[in-house]
């Protein structure tokens, strides 16, 4: 017999179909009126039916959603494992936190052991260094990729080098293969920040498949979104481990939410100075957090992942597009270029202003803002002198020049999959009417 309670569900999401097709109708693009932004949240009525849905279970907590959500994330990653959390920024501090572990031995991460990053990008890829009790050492980046130079690399080793963190600028791939081989040389650990590359590809790999440990993000402006959230990839069993322990109050227990004795020895085992029998539940082996995701985020991101592949096509598109399009701009801008051999799923298209151009950044920023057209600098521009770090400590190779180049002269523009054809032939024409009036 249908449990009556299954067809009220089935009336309440074919309604909330409905409301979205009314609710979100796409509205005709006014040039200079409609905002053009860098970046949002694409999607239909299957999103919001499984917000719904899970909603309607009531669990609110990891779940049934979750479990689905992190298998299919790991199949799309390529990854063996993804551990969700509740941002990228969370993704990055698990990543690191996780090499303090004791369980590592030798191998662990202790205050004062130094981690390679780049001067130029997202704060949150380097805070957690210095969360840990870490010291960041800042490479430069090089143009046309906005990554990090790898030349830089040998420059940065001390006898305390023990990891490197860097992030996939913009989508565009660093050569992962090159950093996993220094990496293994000189036995350090490797996390890749994939917060703005989900769906890049380098020599056929995805991106997050090269480090020990790789994040995501799924805040809107990323490639999919489950409001706030995020993930940690790893192929590497005792590390997936650990992650889930520090995410998870730093309990030694992996139960799921809901479950008890999965290790069958919840009342039978011996820890550090509690009594024997103390429930396992509640034996902490970490100084962890608490950064899960929620059921209904996961339940976003499972409608989402389905959606990756169009989203990762329609990125290349515009970017494409744009490239071609401002191609002739060349003496006024650093253009953009994809890593070689990689297949990038572009966050942003970045445009460098040159020196000799006849105008600088801001008027140029200014100007396509009051067309309502959307800008971004590159996120921190370069890290070192941005105020959190006056006091901390950190070690930087060089002086940096190609960083202070970003902070000064760099902003990108959208090339998300909300963007029509006819917004980004007006942004290419805004754009080319400023330079060339
Ligand atoms: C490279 C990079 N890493 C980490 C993050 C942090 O992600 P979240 O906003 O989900 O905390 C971002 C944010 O956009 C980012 O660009």
């Amino acid at each position: 017999m249908i449990d009556p309670s299954d067809a009220l569900r089935r009336r309440i999401l074919d309604l909330v179909t409905e409301y979205v097709s009314q609710a979100f109708a796409s509205k005709p693009f006014i040039p200079g009126q409609t905002p053009i932004p860098v970046a949002g949240r694409v999607f239909d009525a299957n999103e919001v039916c499984r917000l719904v849905d899970s909603s309607l279970d009531f669990w609110l907590t990891t779940g049934r959603f979750a479990d689905a959500f992190e298998l299919a994330l790991a199949r799309a990653a390529g990854a063996r494992y993804a551990i969700l959390v509740n941002s990228g920024s969370s993704a990055n501090l698990l990543a690191l936190a996780c090499l303090t572990s004791p369980a590592l031995g030798e191998r662990r991460l202790q205050p004062g052991d130094e981690v390679i990053t780049c001067a130029a990008g997202f704060p949150t890829t380097v805070n957690p260094v210095l969360q840990n009790g870490l010291i960041p050492v800042f490479i430069d980046a090089v143009l046309p990729s906005y990554n990090a130079d790898l030349t830089q690399l040998d420059a940065a080793l001390s006898d305390r080098t023990r990891a490197v963190i860097l992030a996939h600028t913009l989508g565009n791939p660093f050569d992962a293969e090159a950093v996993r081989d220094f990496c293994r040389r000189h036995r350090l650990w490797m996390i890749e920040d994939c917060c703005d590359a989900l769906g890049s590809t380098l020599r056929g790999k995805p991106l997050g498949s090269f480090g020990d440990l790789a994040t995501l993000s799924f805040y809107p402006a990323h490639h999919i979104t489950t409001g706030e959230g995020g993930a940690v990839l790893t192929h590497d069993d005792a590390l997936r481990r650990l992650v889930v322990s520090f995410r998870d109050w730093g309990r030694d227990c992996w139960c799921d939410p809901g479950r008890d004795n999965t290790c069958g020895g919840r009342f039978g085992q011996k820890f550090g100075g509690l009594p024997f029998g103390y429930d396992h539940k509640y034996v902490y082996s970490h100084v962890g957090y608490n950064l899960k995701m929620t059921d209904m985020q996961a339940a976003v991101g499972l409608a989402q992942l389905e959606k990756l592949p169009r989203f990762i096509e329609a990125r290349l598109n515009n970017f494409t597009f744009l490239r071609e399009a401002l191609g002739s701009l060349g003496d006024l801008f650093v253009l953009p270029g994809a890593a070689p051999e990689s297949r990038p799923s572009w966050f942003g298209f970045p445009l460098t202003v040159r020196e000799q151009a006849p105008f600088d950044r801001r008027a140029l920023i200014l100007h396509l803002e009051s067309r309502r057209i959307g800008t971004r600098l590159l996120f921190g521009g370069n890290l070192t002198r941005q105020p959190a770090y006056d006091k901390c400590h950190i070690r930087s190779v060089g002086p940096l020049q190609t960083a202070d180049l970003i902070m000064n002269r760099t902003f990108w523009i959208g090339v998300y999959p909300g963007l029509t054809r006819e917004m980004i032939e007006y942004v290419v024409a805004t754009i080319r009417r400023f330079c060339r009036p």
